[in-house]
């Protein structure tokens, strides 16, 4: 009789254990701290010893963080507040400038930061909600990537991730704006990743959080168990392997924080 042993299928970044010092040393910029994955991903990026640059809209949101950050007295966090739907060119200048007059440098982005939009039709899609989250989803993302990416630059080893999304790979009816907006997200990471090269210091990847317990969640799926979802803290694995110096070459990918 052959014995064999049960296959997992999870990937080398959905498994990976990182050590309780991971990210020491690295300044990392989170879109959307204040909740959800963006905060879940604060904290844990903090307690793997990371200075943490907060980035929201929300500032009462923001502080919560940072004082929860605070308290596991090893590193500093910052607050940056930017409401990505208004910002303007100075807005973002003055992070860049302030980042930089602070840090020097920056070793991790990750584009947290999104809006749902509304679920419709394309025949029905409403154009302003169209517009805010094409521009909130996408264009705010570029725009905050391109102001930061002399400090990323300036890092020896650093790394962009952008959220995407189970339909920004597949078309699927009524997600208009959302869908499109990641299947943007994913191309915006390619293109990335293609000009700044395979052996360049900043390698650039879309990580797909699949189904989580969110607000976000939560409007998309009302009916829904929430309970039987994913928590923000359980899909941490592969942001903190995106981060650290384990997943260094690794450039171009569009990757799944849960297994299939
Ligand atoms: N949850 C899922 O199942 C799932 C699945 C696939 C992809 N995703 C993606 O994962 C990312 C995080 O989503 P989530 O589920 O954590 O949602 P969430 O709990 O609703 O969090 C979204 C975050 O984005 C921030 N945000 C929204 N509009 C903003 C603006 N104009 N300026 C600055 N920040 C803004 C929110 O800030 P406020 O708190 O101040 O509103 C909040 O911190 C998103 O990119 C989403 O598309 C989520």
């Amino acid at each position: 009789m052959t014995i064999t042993q049960p296959e997992t299928t999870a990937a080398p970044h959905q498994r990976f254990e990182p050590a309780a010092d991971a990210l020491r040393g690295r300044v990392i910029a989170i879109t959307g701290a204040g909740d959800g994955i963006g905060r879940a991903l604060a904290l844990t990026a903090a307690a793997h010893g990371a200075e943490l640059v907060l980035i929201g809209r929300t500032v009462s949101k923001l502080e919560q963080v940072h004082g929860r950050i605070a308290a596991f007295g090893q590193a500093e966090a910052s607050i940056a507040p930017l409401d990505l739907e208004r910002a303007v060119a100075r807005d973002y200048d003055a992070l860049a400038e302030a980042l930089q007059q602070r840090f020097g440098r920056l070793d991790g982005l990750v584009h947290s930061a999104g809006i749902l939009g509304t679920l419709a039709p394309i025949e029905h899609y409403d154009v302003p909600t169209w517009c805010r989250v094409l521009h909130v989803n996408l264009t705010a993302a570029f725009a905050l990537t391109q102001v930061l990416l002399p400090a990323l630059r300036a890092s020896q080893d650093a790394s962009i991730i952008f959220t995407s999304s189970g339909v920004g790979r597949v078309p699927r009816a009524y997600w208009g704006a959302y869908a499109v907006s990641k299947f943007g997200i994913e191309a915006l990471s390619g293109i990335l990743a293609d000009e700044l090269g395979g052996a360049g210091v900043v390698r650039v990847n879309a990580l797909n959080p699949g189904p989580v317990r969110t607000r976000m969640r939560a409007q998309a799926y009302p009916a829904e168990d929430a309970g039987s979802l994913a928590r923000p803290e359980d899909i941490m694995r592969p942001y903190l392997w995106l981060l650290s110096a384990a997943s260094r070459g690794v450039t171009g990918q569009s990757l799944d924080c849960q297994a299939h």
